[in-house]
Formats: C-alpha cells, sequence, structure tokens
C-alpha cells in the first residue's frame, strides 16, 4: 500500500504487532525460520476470522448477480455482520502509524484501496484514507453498497436523483441534474454500517477523511465496464445558483437538494491498489 505517514501490521500467528516501516503503510505477512540450517522461510498465514467468514457465505448467498438488489431481509443480515466488524479481522489496527497520523498533511494525499475478494456477484474491498483525502462524488450504477467505518471520522455526503428513471443513461455533458440529498454528516469509527441502493440510500456519494479512515466496502454487483456499470464523477451546486423553474422546491426545502453535473474523472479520484494480505476467506461453493 502506498500510503503516506504509514506503519505496518506484524501478524504472529494471531497475534497483530505494529511496527513504522519506511513511511508507508502496508499489510505484511511475518516470515519465520522454518529450518535455520537449510533457511527455509514460511509466511505465517492469519486465521479467518469467523465475522470475515460468515461475511463472505453470506455475501454468496444475498448477492444474486447484476440486475438484483437484496430483499430487506438480506440486508439487514449483512448489516448485523457488517456492524460486529472490528479492524483487526481484517488485519488492520488503531495502532498502526497510518491511523496516528498527525503530522504535515500532503496537499493531495492519495487513497489507497486493497480488495479481499471479488467475485462476478460481488467485492469486498478496503479504502485507506489519510487525513483530508477525498474519494470525490462518484456513483454505484446498478449496485448495492455496503460501507463500514472500520477506523477514522470521516465526512459523507450523498445524493440521490430525484428523476430516477433515467439516471443509467449517459448524461451530456455540462447538463446539471436536480438531485436530492441523502446524507450530509461526519461519522466516526465505530459506527453501524450505511446501505446504498440503486436510486436510493444516496447511491452518488463522496468520502471526505477528518482522520485517517479505514473503510470495508462491499460492493454488488462490482463495477464493471463490460456490463455498463462504469463509475461517473460529478460535482454539486447548491440549488439556489440554477432554477430552471420546472421544480416546486420550496425555499425552505433548497438545502436538500442540489445540482450535479458530470465530470471528467478527477485527479484526486487516482488511487494506489495493494495486495490484500490480512486474514483469507475460505472460499466455499455456492449454495
Ligand atoms: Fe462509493
Amino acid at each position: 500500500m502506498m500510503v503516506e505517514a504509514g506503519g505496518l501490521v506484524q501478524q504472529r500467528k494471531d497475534i497483530m504487532t505494529i511496527r513504522h516501516v519506511n513511511n508507508k503503510v502496508r499489510y505484511v505477512t511475518k516470515t519465520i525460520k522454518k529450518n535455520r540450517y537449510k533457511n527455509r522461510k514460511e509466511s505465517v498465514v492469519p486465521r479467518v476470522p469467523k465475522v470475515l467468514q460468515e461475511l463472505f457465505v453470506s455475501c454468496r448467498e444475498v448477492f444474486k448477480g447484476p440486475g438484483t438488489v437484496p430483499p430487506a431481509s438480506d440486508v439487514k443480515k449483512l448489516c448485523s455482520i457488517l456492524d460486529k466488524m472490528k479492524p483487526e479481522h481484517v488485519g488492520l489496527s488503531r495502532n498502526l502509524e497510518f491511523f496516528k497520523a498527525t503530522g504535515p498533511v500532503k496537499v493531495t494525499p492519495r487513497v489507497t484501496y486493497t480488495t479481499i475478494y471479488q467475485c462476478a456477484e460481488f467485492s469486498l474491498c478496503i479504502f485507506f484514507l489519510p487525513a483530508t483525502a477525498v474519494i470525490p462524488l462518484h456513483n454505484h450504477p446498478g449496485m448495492t453498497v455496503f460501507s463500514k467505518l472500520l477506523l477514522g471520522k470521516m465526512h459523507i455526503k450523498s445524493y440521490d436523483w430525484v428523476d430516477p428513471v433515467n439516471s443509467e443513461d449517459p448524461m451530456p455533458p455540462s447538463q446539471l441534474r436536480l438531485a436530492r440529498l441523502n446524507t450530509d454528516s461526519v461519522f466516526t469509527a465505530p459506527c453501524d454500517t450505511s446501505v446504498l441502493y440503486p436510486t436510493t440510500g444516496g447511491n452518488i456519494h463522496q468520502f471526505t477523511a477528518i482522520t485517517p479512515c479505514a473503510v470495508l466496502d462491499v460492493l454488488g454487483p462490482p463495477y464493471s465496464k463490460q456490463d455498463n456499470r462504469d463509475c461517473s464523477y460529478y460535482k454539486d451546486i447548491p440549488y439556489s445558483a440554477f432554477s430552471n423553474g420546472e421544480t416546486t422546491v420550496s425555499e425552505e426545502e433548497s438545502d436538500c437538494f442540489g445540482w450535479l453535473e458530470e465530470i471528467e474523472v478527477p485527479e484526486n479520484s487516482q488511487m494506489d491498489g495493494i495486495e490484500y494480505l490480512g486474514p483469507q476467506i475460505i472460499e466455499t461453493s455456492c449454495l
């Protein structure tokens, strides 16, 4: 992982210790000597925590593929599992240097991500945001996304289209579309899981890290350019800045709406990917 002001998670059997290395944060596995005469080394693979395996098995059952949205009972089930998840379950710790960083902040801190698991139906990813880093306003076309803030303090702003009927269609450049504000709040870990749906729950959202953060995202289905589920980016403009005369938003309600304009992929959306070396899921066959 190529994030500033970090450290590393060192695993010894089931115990994690933290060490600051090269001003970076990354997952590593401790290597141990099996036979010092042959100098053979072997990585210690941490045991999968029950809750992480439970999350994987439930995702296998819940996500039925593109064009489907999990029913409320399944959403409740996944939320109850995610609400129990702690940083340690994915090989992290609040003692990691990355999360304790208090030094000067870079002008454009980069976000890092790691993928725990991905298949056609769903993916499990973790995003690491240094303080002040932003995942700019973006959408999740046709997707249901569960976000669990594992560590840190983060501002989340999200919108849904007022007219979602054509929300899957490409929007002409420079065209403003009315959106309703869903969330505009600060979240501090540990907190409950938030869920967004294809047309509700804040499908278009932005994360801004107030302190260094780690967010576990469950996406069903994942992004796929092939399946027309690419990520689009937006900038939001206050409702009061423009009015096309066709909406009936009162002055009192105007703070609950905004205009979204699709923009080119912003520079601060670039992320660094790293290999996930936390506890490994045991793949089971789909029921
Ligand atoms: Fe997102």
